[in-house]
């Protein structure tokens, strides 16, 4: 049942303020200010790398995840795209975990990854959405993310579900491994617990990004760039558009641009740019100056401190409201899915149902 909304993807990506909080709450003591007391496939504290494999959305959730682990935790991850990984004959050392992130659970690739690292004898964690499914079933250990169903093909509300969790687990192994001080830690619990809000002001910007929407709709390519856990929602953007809209998209890392992409910079390519105003904020305005001198659109996504700091002639900006720097990645999902979601319903195609797409690939 869509409820009041015209898609499912629509109707989940508004439940999402509702589905973060309860995954949250599952794994966070708000009250207390901290981590929770669930129970680990392993010891965080005991393990020297983890590898975290994934396909598609949720191997961009793991790739966010990696920022966090290794700034928080210092713990070291190794992030695959499942299918490269399960060919890829990665040793697996001793004192390593292995961590699956898979809404369906069911993902031909995901599982075959999991598989090589059973036989590596390697503690193993999933991240799923449905907890009866075949991942689950053969993992040492499951974190399930509380999205409740998803029926639209392009994964919304278990993405950020994910994210949730995976942020949950890098303070719990930030924890562990003694990498963050009882303060930071209910620091850092408050403002997860603060992502609901972000995400229900982030739904207030839906009419404003229907409108650059109506722009995007008459173009036939779209750059996204970010830097750090921005980087990864670049290339989320890009593969949510492409999936649903069919417009050609492209995910970036911002510094990146000058090796090679600034080449595609033309008055015809717009260049969505993902950038919380945060340490290196400067970094990415002079990323888009470049674009900027060579024609080219940009639609920024930032807060209010940097819609003031980034004044370019040819800028667009959607504008979020200010969010701590762990948190963003959460946050700003909404708007990035929005933009997919708009652009698709403008130009009228399947937005639940997009062609030649399934929604679990449980063939290679
Ligand atoms: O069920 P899974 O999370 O394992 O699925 C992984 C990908 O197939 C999935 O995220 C896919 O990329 C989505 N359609 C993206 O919106």
């Amino acid at each position: 049942d869509k409820g009041n909304h015209r898609h499912f993807m629509e109707k989940e990506i508004h439940e999402q303020p509702e589905v973060i909080s309860h995954t949250l709450a599952h794994y966070l003591d708000f009250s207390a200010g901290t981590v929770g007391n669930f129970d680990l496939p392993f010891d965080f504290a005991g393990i020297e790398r983890m590898a975290i494999s994934a396909c598609g959305t949720a191997y961009l959730a793991g790739l966010i995840s990696k920022y966090w682990f290794e700034r928080y935790a210092r713990l070291p991850v190794d992030i695959d795209i499942a299918s490269e990984f399960r060919y890829r004959e990665m040793p697996l050392p001793k004192n390593s975990a292995a961590l699956f992130v898979s809404q369906s659970g069911e993902t031909a690739d995901t599982l075959a990854s999991l598989r090589y690292c059973r036989s590596a004898g390697v503690p193993i964690g999933a991240i799923v959405n449905v907890r009866e499914s075949t991942i689950a079933r053969e993992s040492d250990g499951i974190f399930p993310t509380l999205a409740g169903p998803e029926i639209g093909v392009a994964s919304t509300k278990a993405f950020t579900c994910q994210l949730s969790v995976l942020a949950s687990l890098a303070l719990k192994a930030a924890k562990a491994r003694g990498t963050i001080s009882a303060e930071q830690e209910r620091d850092f619990v408050r403002q997860l617990s603060e992502a609901p809000r972000y995400a229900a002001q982030a739904l207030k910007l839906s009419e404003r990004i229907e409108a650059v929407a109506r722009e995007l709709s008459h173009v036939r390519h779209v750059l996204y760039l970010g830097r750090d856990t921005s980087y990864p929602l670049a290339m989320e953007g890009a593969l949510k558009l492409k999936e649903i809209s069919y417009i050609h998209a492209e995910g970036y890392a911002a510094g990146e641009l000058k090796h090679g992409p600034i080449a595609l910079i033309d008055e015809q390519m717009p260049v969505i740019v993902i950038a919380p105003y945060d340490r290196i904020f400067e970094k990415t305005v002079s990323n888009m100056q470049e674009v900027a001198a060579r024609g080219g659109r940009i639609i920024l996504i930032t807060d209010r401190e940097g819609a003031a700091k980034a004044t370019l002639k040819t800028l667009e900006t959607i504008v979020m409201p200010d969010v701590p720097e762990f948190v963003a990645p959460i946050a700003y999902a909404l708007p990035v899915q929005l933009l997919a979601y708009h652009t698709a319903v403008i130009m009228g195609t399947d937005v639940d149902q997009p062609r030649n797409l399934a929604k679990s690939v449980t063939v290679e």
